[in-house]
């Protein structure tokens, strides 16, 4: 199965952000990982739709935007609207998540869902056959730089596992803290889609650290 890689923008170069929306293009990554936080579900405040905007303006690949707010229902429309096609909520933020990814099916995007790492796997069992995405996130959200957590192989095998069983097509995506150290351990566990940030941006060649990750994942 097709394996993915996704530089997060929440490391790039805000002074610089179409250079390195380019070496994205013209990179093996996949996706563009946009993180979007509001200060209240997470401590951090990231960026919103102007600047998701002008990403979009540029970027050439699926842009894979990942929402760290709370009552997310409130925006759905608008991230269509920004570009998104792949729209991940958690879980721990949504009231009814089961209306939640119906709305977000119904704007036309890919419906993901993400855990923090308290989350249990087992929440997912009623929701998972109409996942297109699971986001498991191998840090506690809100920054970047942070390191990961062990107990995410596990969680990811836990998913496969219900993804199996359910005949599920969910996507199983990490996020937080992903090296060239844990990526094939995340492979070997069942991992589709691979979020890395700093990883990248601080590598002093990004576009070959990624190529290099993305070599570490395929056949
Ligand atoms: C954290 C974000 C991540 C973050 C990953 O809350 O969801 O996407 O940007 O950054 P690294 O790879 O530096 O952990
Ligand atoms: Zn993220």
């Amino acid at each position: 199965m097709k394996k993915f890689i996704a530089p997060s923008m929440l490391a790039a170069d805000f002074a610089n952000l179409q250079r390195d929306i380019e070496m994205i293009n013209s990179s093996k990554a996949d996706w563009f990982h946009i993180d979007v936080m509001d200060g209240m579900f997470v401590p951090n405040i990231s960026f919103g739709m102007p600047v998701i905007s002008a990403i979009k303006k540029h970027a050439k690949k699926t842009m894979d935007v990942h929402l760290m707010i709370v009552d997310p229902d409130r925006y759905i429309e608008d991230f269509k609207k920004v570009g998104a096609d792949i729209l991940t909520v958690h879980y721990e933020a949504c009231n009814h998540l089961h209306r939640t990814v119906q709305a977000i099916k119904a704007q036309g995007m890919k419906a993901g869902v993400s855990l923090n790492p308290h989350t249990p796997i087992a929440v997912l069992e009623d929701i998972i056959a109409d996942l297109d995405l699971v986001l498991i996130m191998s840090v506690n959200p809100g920054f970047g730089g942070q390191s990961f957590i062990e107990n995410t192989y596990k969680k990811v095998q836990q998913l496969r596992a219900l993804i199996e069983f359910s005949d599920s097509k969910a996507l199983i995506e990490v996020d937080g803290g992903v090296t060239d150290q844990n990526i094939e351990q995340l492979l070997e566990a069942g991992t589709d889609a691979f979020v890395a940030g700093s990883f990248v941006f601080k590598s002093e060649n990004p576009s070959k650290t990624i190529a290099n990750l993305k070599g570490l994942v395929s056949e």
